[in-house]
Order: structure tokens, then sequence, then C-alpha cells
């Protein structure tokens, strides 16, 4: 329902609930198809009129344009014509060509959408990747029909959550795949109690009026049941997205043979879950056009008047959305730092180079040591090794066979665990594999590896 639509009733709830008696006004809605029988029934259980009224408007309130112009009809029809006044001024506009009116591409349905379902909004500067967008939304068509996941996976600060959000904002998919709408949860690294909190938020934003319980679930397997009821019964064809997911035990709170988007930098994290699955990479990054138009977005400046160093920072930035966003934003407040930047960035000083903003981490080394971090720790070690990888050369395996001292098959065997959680990228050239670091993962690599470097060239 509109933003407008949706004021005007909670502006004048109390007249409403003192003074309509439901029945009939039911009758209409039911007539015009937007209420059900088991909504009614809902009503009915209340014991006075002033209750019955409430809870229809609640029900109410969830729903959509038509449903409130249905409302409107009915005052009118029963003779409340001082209550249907009152909402005149907030009946939506349902023509087709309203729909299909945009603000940046968006219609107002896609932005109640969105909004109710806590899609974050786009990020200040905001270039348009459409193949990538293109490729998500193809891949959530294959849900319109039956459930499934689709996974968007890619290294540190590529865009996975962004893109995210962008393929959502399509009147026609939402409308076609997700009627029953979008519902998206921050995830993040959990442990059992964190995660049992964030499904008992879910539970509670999809149960507002208590109609299924009084309490939150007591823990995940409760919750996973409360949820499971939720979207088949309340929510039928809605989409649940799950942003930024470390662990495959967390997906199976939610393997309830519903439809989820999730993002994460783990490409097999839904290995261990049921059901069909698509995979969306996002590999290839900013062109160096799109990274000279975040600065110049930043900066409010066309792209033929920024100085020259632009050029230089963002091929510094290596493609990286994350890392021209964070310079764009420094420029925008320190707009005389354009030759300090550079030197940092090709000093590799990645920690100075950080900004407070809505994305989780600060600073790029943050955003790029806890995926580390989050190895086990011979893993780490081995990783930390991959320092020697020399720049835009791709390394087959049996070089690392012999820096390692190992069989092919157990190197291939660690050096995947590095490429399904984007730490490592892999061509394959018939049978063997080539293994390289992405430009930036490599000058992090080596920044923090640069004490220990003589040593590990001597020993290979
Ligand atoms: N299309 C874009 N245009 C401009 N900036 C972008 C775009 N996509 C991402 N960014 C910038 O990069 C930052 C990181 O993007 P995002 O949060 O989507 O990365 P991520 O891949 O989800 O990272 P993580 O793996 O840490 O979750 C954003 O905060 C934003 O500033
Ligand atoms: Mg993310």
């Amino acid at each position: 329902m509109d933003e407008t639509a949706r004021s005007y009733l909670i502006r004048h709830r109390a007249a409403l609930e003192r003074d309509i008696k439901t029945s009939y006004i039911i009758d209409h809605m039911i007539n015009d198809e937007v209420l059900t029988l088991q909504e009614e029934s809902r009503v009915k259980t209340e014991t006075s009129q002033s209750k019955r009224a409430a809870v229809l408007l609640q029900i109410l309130l969830e729903k959509d344009n038509y449903s409130y112009i249905s409302f409107y009809n009915a005052l009118v029809n029963e003779g409340y014509k001082d209550l249907a006044a009152l909402l005149q001024d907030g009946i939506p506009v349902l023509s087709s060509s309203n729909e299909n009116k945009t603000v940046n591409g968006i219609t107002s349905y896609v932005k109640t959408v969105l909004c109710e379902g806590g899609v974050p909004q786009r990020p200040v500067v905001c270039v348009a990747r459409p193949e990538l967008v293109k490729r998500v939304q193809k891949k959530l068509y294959r849900l319109r029909n039956e459930s499934g996941w689709v996974t968007i996976h890619g290294m540190a600060g590529c865009g996975k959550s962004v893109l995210a959000a962008e393929a959502l904002r399509d009147h026609r998919l939402l409308e076609d795949c997700f009627p029953g709408g979008v519902h998206w949860v921050s995830v993040g690294k959990q442990d059992k109690a964190g995660l049992l909190l964030k499904l008992q938020n879910l539970c509670i934003r999809l149960d507002q009026d208590l109609q299924f319980s009084q309490r939150p679930p007591l823990n995940i397997e409760e919750a996973k049941d409360r949820l499971r009821l939720l979207i088949m019964r309340k929510y039928p064809r809605s989409l649940v997205v799950l942003d930024d997911i470390w662990d495959s035990w967390v997906l199976k709170a939610v393997d309830i043979q519903c439809r989820v988007l999730l993002t994460s930098r783990d490409k097999s994290v839904a290995d261990a879950v049921s059901g069909n699955k698509h995979l969306v990479s996002v590999e290839s990054g900013l062109p160096r056009e799109k990274g000279l138009e975040v600065l110049s977005l930043f900066v409010n400046k066309k792209i033929k008047d920024l100085p020259s160093q632009a050029n230089t920072i963002v091929k510094e930035c290596k493609g990286s959305p994350l890392v021209v966003s964070l310079i764009g934003a420094l420029l925008r407040d320190f707009p005389h730092r354009w030759e300090y930047y550079v030197r940092q960035l090709q000093n590799k000083q990645f920690k100075r180079i950080r900004k407070s903003s809505s994305y989780e981490f600060e600073a790029l080394d943050e955003a790029m040591s806890i995926s580390v971090e989050m190895l086990d720790e011979y893993l780490r070690n081995y990783y930390k090794d991959l320092s020697i990888l020399v720049k835009d050369v791709k390394v087959p395996t049996e070089v690392l066979c012999s820096l390692w001292d190992m069989e092919t098959e157990e190197v291939e065997d660690i050096l995947q665990e590095f490429v399904n959680k984007s730490l490592l990228f892999c061509d394959r050239n018939g049978k063997s594999f080539l293994y390289y670091l992405h430009d930036l993962q490599l000058d992090f690599l080596t920044e923090k590896n640069r004490e220990h470097l003589p040593e590990q060239w001597e020993s290979y």
C-alpha cells in the first residue's frame, strides 16, 4: 500500500475503530476479493465491535492499494460518509501509467515492497551494473514457480549486497515472482544465539499481529517451524534475502522450501541445504569508466574535469567498488588530497584508507582480513604463503606442491577452500588448474607478510 494511503488509515484509526461495524464492510471487501474468509473469521473471533474494527484495520494496513480503495468504497456504500471523507485524500491512483511512473526507475509499488521488506537503500553513490543485475534477475526468475536458492558470491567489497538490493528494484520481477513480498535479513557472522535473535526478529516482523504466536520462538528449531508456517500461510511466494552468510549451518535454519536470495564470500555455502540452487559469481570489477564515474559523483564534478590523479586512483583500486567509493567519500570530505590518496594506495597503506559508512568495515584491510581470520589456523598459514604469487601470473598446482612439499590432490583441496571463500581465483586449463590472486588481495597479503617474505622465498 502507498505510504500516503497508509498514513491516512493510521491517522484516522481511532475514529474508524470507534464507529464502523465490520460485518457489512467485510462483505464488500470479500466481494472485491481483497479479503479472505480466513481473515474474516479472524475479525469475527473478537468480542467487541471496536476490537473487530481494530483487527480489520490491522489486516488492511498490510494490504495493497486495491484494498484501500475497496475499504473506502465499502464505507461509502454502508453510509459512513464522514469516515469516507476522512480517507478520500489518501486514495491511491491505480492507473497503469501511475504504476509505471518511476523515480530513478523505481515505481511506488517497488518502493513500498522494498521498504516494508527492510531492503537497504542504494548507497549515496551508485553506478549501474546492468549486466550483473540482469544475471541475478534471470536466476531470480527461476524461483517464480518453485522454491530454491540464489547465491551471489564474490570477494570482499565486490558489491554483492548492493547488487542483491539493486536486482530487486524491478516492478515486473516483484509482481511476477514475489507477490508475497521481500524480507531482507542482514545476517553476518553469527553464533547460535546471534542467529536465534535474527530469526526471532524475522518472526516478529512477519507476525506483527501475533496471529501465529504471542511469544518469540525459544530456539532455532522452533524458529524454523514458525518461519515455515508463516511463509506458507501468510507470505506465500515471498523472497527471503539473507545478506552476508558465512556458515552453512545458518542456512539450515531456513531450509524450509522457501525462496531465498543470499550473498556470501563463500561459493559453497549453500551446498549443505536441499532444493534447487543457482549461483551468480561477481568476478569482474568496475571498468575504468565506472570507477571514474564513482569518483566524479562523489566530488560532484564532470569526469572530464577530474584531476589527472583520478585515473591513477581508479587504476590502483583495481575495479573494487568498495575501494573506489571509500576513496571517493574521503575526497568529498578532503578535496585536496588526491595526491595523498594516490600515494597511500601505491604504498598499500590500507589502514589509512578508512571512512565510516553504512558498509560494515571502516577500513579496507579490515574487510579483507576478516575473511582470512575466519579460516582454520592451518589453512590461514598456507594462505599467507600465497604472497609468493606474482602479479598477473597464473601459477599451476605444481608450483605450490613444491613449495609445500605435498601431493597434487592435497594442494588442490587446500586451494579449493580458498577459491570457495573468494580468497583465490582459479582458471581451468584442461585437466590442470591455474591459480591467481586479485591484485588487491596480493597487495594485502604482501603488506601483511612483509617481514616473513625473505624466509619464505628462501625455502621456496
Ligand atoms: N554499483 C555500485 N556503485 C557504487 N558503489 C558501489 C556499488 N556497489 C558497491 N559499491 C560500494 O562498495 C561498498 C561495498 O559494497 P557491498 O556492501 O555490496 O559489498 P559486498 O560484496 O557485499 O561486501 P562483503 O563481502 O563485505 O559483504 C558499498 O558500501 C558501496 O560503497
Ligand atoms: Mg555484503
